[in-house]
């Protein structure tokens, strides 16, 4: 394959992914997500904003120590701060990028910015220039691009490869452009900039108008040879380009598509599940590829089609990104060295001794209520451990419920704050409402709550119920999780750690900050 069919995928879940209100992670989630982009072979992997906060700035010297089969990025605006920042954070990588990026459109440049286009061009070239001394390996990005006059454009872009941009970017930030425009677009910088030869011209699109996807696959047609993108399409706002669907248009449409990427597809759903796990976002039922649906066939006439020739209602294998393989794997009876390497296997290492011994009583209380215990069960039986012990302020000790016809639910409920054990009961509408009630009456934290979602994580009555809850505060929004085969315990654990979340500082910069 010569460097021209080479489609570099590049994941932005952990920085873009994260900027979706209430998809905040925690720097050990960050890790657990990019060890199974390593495993997808994902071929860049955007861990973070180092200047953003504390919290960024360790995941993702956390994941540059980590990873080693896929270059760890950092984002970082046109600013010397930011650059250095960035490249403190990547000191441990294997292979580092420092993205860094400015505003060109006229509307961003006059209201955002308040600089002229020849004050922008010049602090691009200079942030360019220092991010070179740390690294050979950087990207350059016009933010909104999409809005932005072609003749500015290739300006700046022959500017900031002249000063050692390997990447150049050409994101469509409000989610404004048309595939057919959009193509033309980057069509038109490949031929009009003098030295596009230079680099590579990689795509970033957001999905305002539901476009993301087309845009990019419009952009490889094109000339792109780097998408950026998220797992579940995660991002600001309406999200970005969808990772799963657009490897698999590429892999699936061969015919029309001269490029290829080196991602391992059948990470593609473990990576979905994982994903939705940790942020609390449901993936829809019929969403491409990694939906509950995506290869379920409701019509006979269907039905009838698979059974004679799967071709004939598939363009895709289930297997081929990763559904099926769902097999049993632990019981009662394994023992914790079983357990260690099977988490290893899915790309899971606990920070501590004591987290995995921590993991491994909880798995054994679920081997006693669950025969069959599936890699599903383990993801979410490590989540909700992590979780725990992140836990500083609130931690449940232990809750009766009642749950009567006729009669009113009532809960009660003892938890440790700090070094205090303090119960509280309530009664509610239903056996979680007087559960949250009474958590309430301790914790006085005036959290409203957003959503409650509850799903099971595998099939039959003894499943693991996994909640996610949305909390909000003064503008601030969490999301908490728990897993039980009791789904109000898991409810209570998933309240309890949203107000574990909301209580502890993360408050970070948001990229687009005007500089
Ligand atoms: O959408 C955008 O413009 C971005 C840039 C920082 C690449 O996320
Ligand atoms: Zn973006």
């Amino acid at each position: 394959m010569t460097a021209n069919n080479k489609l570099v995928i590049f994941d932005t879940t952990l920085r873009d992914g994260e900027q979706s209100p209430g998809a905040s992670m925690t720097k050990s989630e960050k890790l657990r997500i990019a060890k199974v982009l390593e495993k997808m072979k994902v071929d860049v992997i955007e861990a973070g904003f180092a200047i953003a906060s504390v919290g960024d700035f360790e995941s993702v010297k956390a994941i540059a120590e980590t990873i080693r089969e896929s270059t760890i990025c950092s984002l970082s605006r046109a600013l010397d701060k930011d650059i250095d920042r960035a490249a403190e954070a990547l000191r441990g990588a294997e292979s580092a990028r420092i993205h860094t990026f400015i505003a060109t459109s006229p509307i961003h440049m006059k209201y955002k910015l308040q600089m002229t286009p020849d004050s922008v061009l010049e602090q691009a070239v200079h942030a360019v220039k220092r991010a070179r001394k740390y690294t050979d390996d950087v990207e350059f990005s016009c933010e909104d691009a999409g809005r932005s006059e072609l003749d500015f454009l290739c300006r700046i872009i022959e500017a900031a490869i002249d000063a050692g941009a390997r990447t150049i970017n050409i994101p469509d930030t409000v989610g404004y452009a048309i595939p057919r425009q959009f193509g033309e677009t980057i069509k038109s910088l490949l031929e009009r900039v003098p030295n596009a030869d230079k680099a590579i011209f990689s795509v970033h699109c957001h999905n305002d108008l539901g476009l993301a996807v087309a845009n990019s696959l419009e952009a490889v047609q094109n000339g792109a040879r780097q998408i950026e993108c998220t797992i579940n399409g995660l991002g600001e706002r309406a999200g970005n380009a969808s990772l799963e669907e657009v490897v698999m248009a590429v892999h699936t449409r061969q015919d029309l598509f001269n490029v290829s990427t080196r991602i391992d597809t059948t990470q593609i759903v473990p990576a979905s599940r994982l994903v939705s796990t940790v942020t609390g976002f449901p993936v829809q039922p019929n969403k491409a590829i990694v939906g509950a649906n995506a290869f379920a066939h409701e019509s006979g006439i269907h039905q009838d089609g698979i059974l004679k020739k799967r071709e004939t209602y598939e363009i895709m294998r289930a297997q081929d990104v990763g559904w099926h393989n769902n097999s049993l794997i632990l019981g009662k009876h394994s023992g914790r060295n079983a357990f260690k390497s099977r988490l290893e296997e899915l790309g899971i290492s606990l920070e501590s001794e004591g987290a995995l011994n921590d993991a491994f009583l909880r798995f054994k209380d679920l081997a006693d209520k669950k025969h069959e215990i599936f890699d599903e069960d383990l993801q979410a039986l490590v989540t909700d451990t992590v979780s725990m012990a992140l836990n500083d302020e609130f931690q449940l000790v232990c809750m009766r419920v009642c749950s009567e016809t006729g009669v009113a639910p009532c809960s009660t409920v003892t938890l440790r704050v700090g070094k205090k054990e303090v119960s509280a009961n309530s009664e509610g509408s239903g056996p979680v409402d007087a559960t949250y009630k009474a958590i309430e009456k301790i914790a006085l934290s005036g959290v409203s709550l957003q959503l409650y979602s509850v799903n099971a994580i595998t099939s039959g009555t003894d499943s693991q119920g996994e909640v996610t809850v949305r909390l909000e505060k003064d503008g601030r929004i969490v999301n908490g999780m728990g897993a039980d085969t009791d789904i109000v315990i898991a409810s209570a654990r998933a309240y309890i750690n949203g107000l574990n979340l909301m209580s502890a500082d993360n408050s970070r910069q948001h990229p687009q900050s005007s500089v």
